[in-house]
């Protein structure tokens, strides 16, 4: 209600503007997130690596990327926030505009580079954060950093931050700083796994992957992560589309591009934790993830368009789901893929 009013200002609005604006209002009014967002309900709760999501939708990278809103969106009922990109030094980005809208098509298309404040000024918050939804950190490179300095670099943020968050994503898929996605090479890879995984018992380290990789190079990189112990990877990040302009595209245009790199992942899953991102926009993809064996995921353009109200619906059916199963979401992650797939049948959201 509150957003279906606010929304319409907003939206005349250039989408970085917008985009700020709001920022600047749930950091100012952190209670404005519980008057519209969802309760916790400890059935819908769920183990992801080896932390406890309160719900199975998370926020995802870049939408609070300074850790700016962090109890906002903890009153909103995401099941985990994941803040971010964060990079060592604070950078701008790439020059503005540089998010663009596809109203009808309810998508975004963006080139942001990621613009941040740098660790430093963005750790006091994540150390002041008290929040129930976990934390995530998502991290990668600065733009003019080179790949064999990247390692230290990332490295640092790491081990920096190891005790301020839930759970770490190496970003090395975002296709708005040149050569990132250079670094999705074997060889870069293990080398930087190595670095990061040093400790034995460090927190759950996430690969998040871009979704214009071949399937082989996929399957290799899961392996790869696998082998070094990751906890698991995120899938995807924006696509590529030259067609409509520089940056990845997001939101509804590419969930048929994402679902297809997640079941190829969740197919081949190597043991791996999964969490999906990438169109989610109704109810009926969650239950397209569940029966293609997934489990948590994260939203961001779909909750630009429809603000809490995409929450509530999604709260509503998953709710429904349970009730009518009789089952916690944990427990009903416990049963086969086959046993899911079939409570999953005659469901319809
Ligand atoms: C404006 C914008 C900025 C983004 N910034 C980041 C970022 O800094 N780091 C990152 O890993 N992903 C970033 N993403 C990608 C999202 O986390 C997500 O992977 C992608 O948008 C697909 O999900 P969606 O369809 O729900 O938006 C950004 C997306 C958008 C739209």
């Amino acid at each position: 209600m509150l957003y279906s009013l606010i929304k319409p200002i907003l939206f005349q609005l250039a989408p970085e503007s917008a985009h700020d604006l709001t920022i600047q209002m749930a950091n100012l009014c952190p209670t404005l997130g519980s008057l519209t967002g969802i309760p916790t309900n400890p059935l819908l709760g769920l183990k992801v690596g080896s932390v406890d999501w309160k719900f199975p939708m998370g926020l995802a990278a870049g939408l609070d990327k300074n850790a700016e809103a962090l109890e906002f969106f903890n009153a909103q009922g995401f099941g985990a926030i994941e803040c971010g990109t964060i990079t060592l030094k604070a950078q701008e980005g790439n020059p503005k505009p540089r998010i663009f809208r596809y109203p009808e098509e309810k998508s975004l298309r963006n080139s942001m580079g990621f613009p941040n404040q740098g660790l430093l000024s963005i750790m006091p918050r994540l150390k002041r954060y008290e929040g129930s939804s976990p934390l995530g950190v998502n991290f990668g490179k600065n733009k003019d950093t080179t790949p064999e300095e990247s390692i230290e670099e990332l490295s640092i943020i790491f081990d920096t931050l190891s005790h301020e968050a839930d759970y770490f994503v190496i970003n090395v898929s975002s296709p708005n700083t040149p050569g990132l996605r250079a670094l999705q090479d074997r060889s870069y890879l293990s080398e930087l796994f190595s670095e990061l995984k040093k400790e034995a018992n460090g927190p759950d380290l996430y690969l998040k992957l871009s979704p214009d990789l071949s399937s082989e190079k996929i399957i290799d990189l899961l392996h790869l992560a696998r082998e070094h112990r990751l906890t698991g990877i995120i899938a995807t990040n924006t696509v590529i589309m030259p067609e409509r302009g520089v940056g990845g595209v997001s939101g509804p245009i590419i969930r048929e591009k994402s679902r297809e790199i997640r079941r190829i992942i969740l197919k081949e899953k190597a043991d791996l934790e999964f969490i999906a991102v990438g169109g989610f926009t109704h109810p009926q993809d969650v239950m397209e993830l569940w029966k293609d064996g997934g489990k948590a995921f994260q939203v961001y353009t779909s909750y630009v368009y429809q603000g809490p109200k995409l929450l509530q619906d999604f709260y509503k059916t998953l709710l429904d789901f349970i009730t009518v199963q009789k089952i916690s979401l944990n427990d009903f992650f416990h049963l086969s893929l086959e046993e899911r797939q079939y409570r999953l049948k005659d469901f319809s959201p």
